[in-house]
């Protein structure tokens, strides 16, 4: 294993009606609260009212941003920031999706900053406080609930990146299975494709003698695939929306990457392409990250190997390592699109026009991925494999 010092200071409340732990869990941060949501899910399922309601007895005078968009804008932190200082904010409430609680992110440093917001997402400037803030999750996806990382969109320059500090880890996330609910299948599905692009994102390291994380990612993978085309099925069963939930926030909270550094070139890859087209980030990583191992197999094979056997039970009589491998790459393939999920960016109506582009923004910070290194002509090679 590397080195590692694991740190998670956010409080996970987890389950039924956990709702009524909220005052509990604001009760140190002050009663001027801005409240962040999105297009009108929680309006149309009744969670908006429930937190009202719960706000309201704790006799909290409340703002509200709302619209935050999938694939959050910076012009939107801009009036989550404004909002903040107009009406003196002690604490912020996230209730939503990832979309939602990036955009608090950034906004609880942006608030206390005196420069442009934007520099803490370039990582031109380190915030040095932020403002307190709590989510309530509404859809099983992104890990945003309990890590601290967060991704942030300018449409004006086309450019989406992903930023991060300790400072905005969430105090607390409340995570009830049956806020989950109304998700609809489209994003059911996005969710799941993220979350097990996340654990492979982690599972592609060269760290030695990792014999737990290996199992513990293997096991991650295992349950959403098993859970993942039940659900799909019957989207208000509350146990096979647990489960996934449960297993969003485990992907990306640390856990699986204690002692190793994973790749993350894939999503590196996947936030160019919504930077252009803002897709959907999951839809993107249904299609990209499979080329991506594709285009990167034949360097170290071994982990691809061990994937293909021991999540996808690929047999490796009469095959070689490479056989073996590609194998795995293409079940796992073929269970995104047994879902649902795209796997072509045609499927987005993405053709060869712009791939150039994508790519110079896929290069912005320069070189990246950590198990293997891409240049721009990988990343061309992969977006081509994916149209
Ligand atoms: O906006 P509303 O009306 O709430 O609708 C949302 C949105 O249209 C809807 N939704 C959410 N909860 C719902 C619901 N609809 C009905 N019932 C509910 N209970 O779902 C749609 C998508 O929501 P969004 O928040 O955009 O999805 P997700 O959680 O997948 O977040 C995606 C964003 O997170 C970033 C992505 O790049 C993208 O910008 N990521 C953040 C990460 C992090 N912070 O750690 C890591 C990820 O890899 C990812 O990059
Ligand atoms: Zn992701």
């Amino acid at each position: 294993m590397d080195n590692f010092t694991y740190y998670n200071p956010t409080r996970l409340v987890f389950g039924k009606g956990q709702i009524a732990q909220l005052a509990s869990e604001m009760k140190p941060y002050g009663k001027n609260v801005l409240l962040v949501y999105g297009g009108g899910s929680i309006k149309r399922n009744g969670l908006y009212d429930a937190v009202k309601s719960e706000l309201e007895k704790m006799g909290a005078a409340v703002a509200e941003l709302s619209g935050v968009e999938p694939n959050p804008r910076l012009s939107t932190v801009k009036r989550g920031i404004q909002l903040c200082r107009e009406n003196n904010v002690s604490f912020i409430l996230a209730v939503g999706g990832g979309s939602v609680i990036d955009c608090t992110k950034a906004i609880a440093a942006g608030a206390v900053y005196e420069g442009d917001v934007w520099d803490l997402i370039l990582k031109k400037a380190e915030p040095k406080e932020a403002l307190p803030f709590g989510t309530i999750l509404t859809l099983a996806a992104t890990g945003s609930e309990m890590n601290s990382g967060s991704v942030i969109t300018n449409w004006e320059t086309q450019e989406k990146y992903g930023w991060g500090s300790p400072l905005v880890f969430p105090k607390f996330s409340i995570l009830d299975p049956a806020n989950t609910f109304s998700v609809p299948k489209d994003h059911t599905i996005y969710g799941i494709v993220d979350m097990m692009s996340h654990v492979l994102e982690q599972y592609f390291h060269h760290a030695k003698n990792t014999p737990l994380q290996d199992r513990f990612a293997e096991s991650v993978l295992k349950t959403v695939m098993e859970a993942a085309p039940e659900l799909l099925n019957n989207l208000e069963d509350y146990e096979l929306r647990e489960t996934i939930l449960y297993n969003g926030t485990i992907a990306l909270n640390g856990t699986l990457s204690m002692g190793s550094r994973g790749d993350w070139g894939s999503h590196n890859i996947e936030h160019a392409v919504s930077a252009v087209y803002d897709i959907p980030h999951a839809g993107g990583l249904a299609i990209l990250f499979p080329n991506w191992m594709r285009h990167n197999v034949d360097g170290d094979v071994s982990r691809f190997k061990q994937l293909a056997i021991r999540v996808f039970g690929v047999s490796e009589e009469g095959k070689d390592d490479r056989e073996v491998a590609l194998e795995g790459i293409d079940r796992l393939s073929a269970f995104w699109t047994s879902l649902g999920a795209p796997n072509r960016l045609a499927d987005y109506d993405i053709d060869d026009s712009k791939l150039d582009l994508i790519a110079d923004k896929a290069m912005a910070r320069g070189e990246f991925g950590n198990f293997k290194s891409q240049k721009k002509d990988d990343v061309l090679t992969i977006l081509k494999r994916s149209l």
